[in-house]
């Protein structure tokens, strides 16, 4: 167990708690801490500890992981359809990669628990009217009065009663039939016949059948199969918002270690990631695993002192490195940070977010992202790793199982003027579905050409 930790050091005076939110009433935060702190725990310790395992197999160079969902879970746009459909373009994305790689691929949804977001600004203006920023449905509303601005503690339950009806449906449809291999056919969305991956993956699923149709010839009942019959899906959110987040850790009854039972992994933010970041603190403390995302301005030793405190065990699985620096920035950024990671021996998962280096203001007045530079950064950070000789071991979207037209781009062309047409995010732009599905053949290509390397390497 870690030194001197408690679920609330985090709140002692030496450490800077940034991003946090400002509650008026003392009172009302306490009170709605203190009824999350008697619900049920979202998930179970036991399942954070597969999760680790399952990463593990990931930094060790045996598995890759996709992790995608949306910017910013709200209670408008909490539909079961919703949650169906991200979950149904994760499963796609994780069979072209499974099929292509021929390795096991973790799927981990932002999903459950996404709900808190860090702003550049304090305060937004219109016109001449100033109020505080939105930061995420946890704490206040996106509707730009003072009522709805003003944070909100109850709300953290209403989050939660949300994330535990989307767990419920996601546990739901990978246990309960819908994430059948033999339902692969049926994943895809009919809009998606627009792009020609959707015909791409059409021939995946008929060569999976095919499989499926050889083994069940040769004897063996694929109903039988757990593994073909279900989909082993974890959630994950920024850990940003702590009296949530201190509020669902509980000491595990099995081994007596503390996890933070909101969701099975949480990630430190680009924003919350420096040495005596309350955030750190309290993340040290808690057995999940724990994401790191990587920006510009993290210098190699910064992040060498971090993980000996997230991670003084060196424990396999346990820290993942987002790494988010933009397309064009990535090839001369990541490399010095691998090769600290390499030097000290550091057992990480490496993943990719090319999402949030790579924001601009398109023309028309939306923050975008163009696909090209989602891509480019792909491509960077597994040449990167190529050169390295290291493990492009993952992915990390901001996506969505809608039709929506936030991301300039794409097969399915979105231009700078459709993007006004389906522009829904509550925070960044998200990938669409076939945005995503298109991202994932790309990587299939990248993963193909890391471990035909190795085995030539290997001859
Ligand atoms: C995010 O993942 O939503 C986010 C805010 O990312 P970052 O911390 O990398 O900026
Ligand atoms: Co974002």
């Amino acid at each position: 167990m870690a030194d001197n930790w408690t679920p609330d050091s985090w709140k002692q005076d030496r450490f800077t708690a940034k991003h946090l939110p400002k509650y008026e009433d003392a009172d009302a935060l306490a009170e709605a801490v203190g009824t999350l702190a008697g619900f049920p725990p979202l998930v179970f310790a036991g399942e954070a500890r597969n999760l680790k395992a399952d990463l593990a197999q990931v930094a060790a160079g045996e598995a890759f992981l996709v992790q995608g969902g949306d910017c910013a879970e709200s209670f408008a746009e909490f539909t079961p359809n919703n949650i169906r459909d991200t979950f149904r373009v994760i499963l796609q994305m994780a069979a072209v990669l499974t099929f292509a790689s021929k390795m096991p691929v973790v799927k981990v949804g932002r999903m459950a628990g996404q709900f808190a977001k860090p702003r550049s600004s304090d305060y937004e203006t219109q016109g001449d009217i100033t109020l505080p920023s939105y930061f995420g449905d946890n704490v206040n509303g996106i509707d730009f009065s003072p009522e709805s601005r003003r944070n909100d503690p109850q709300r953290m339950v209403r989050a939660y009663s949300q994330a535990a009806a989307t767990l419920n449906l996601l546990r739901a449809f990978a246990g309960g039939g819908y994430a059948n291999l033999r339902e692969v056919h049926r994943w895809t969305l009919d809009f998606m016949d627009r792009s020609p991956w959707a015909g791409q993956f059409k021939q995946i699923a008929d060569r999976i059948g095919e499989a499926l149709d050889f083994i069940e010839a040769c004897g063996i009942d694929i109903e039988e199969q757990q593994s073909l019959k279900t989909a082993t899906f974890y959630t994950s959110h920024e850990a940003l918002l702590l009296p949530y987040e201190q509020a669902m850790t509980r000491q595990d009854s099995l081994t007596g270690d503390w996890y933070d039972t909101s969701a099975h992994m949480l990630w430190i933010g680009d924003r919350t990631r420096f040495m005596d970041s309350a955030h750190v603190e309290f993340l040290r403390g808690v057995n999940n695993p724990i994401g790191v995302k990587c920006g510009p301005s993290l210098e190699p030793d910064a992040l060498l002192q971090m993980l000996n405190v997230l991670n003084p065990a060196r424990e396999p699985g346990r820290i993942t490195l987002i790494s988010r620096f933009g397309a064009g920035k990535v090839e001369d950024g990541l490399p010095p940070l691998v090769r600290a990671i390499q030097r000290e021996g550091h057992p990480v998962v490496w993943s990719c977010d090319p999402m949030h280096g790579n924001v601009v203001k398109s023309e028309s007045g939306f923050k975008t992202r163009p696909f090209d530079r989602i891509l480019s950064e792909v491509r960077g950070f597994f040449a990167v790793h190529r050169a390295e000789g290291t493990h492009a071991g993952g992915i990390h979207v901001e996506m969505t199982g809608q039709d929506v037209t936030e991301c300039t781009g794409g097969a399915v062309a979105i231009t700078d003027a459709g993007l006004a047409d389906r522009y829904h995010t509550h925070c960044d732009p998200r990938l669409n579905a076939a945005q995503a599905l298109e991202l994932s053949f790309m990587l299939a290509e990248m993963i193909n050409l890391e471990l035909g390397e190795a085995r030539e390497a290997a001859e």
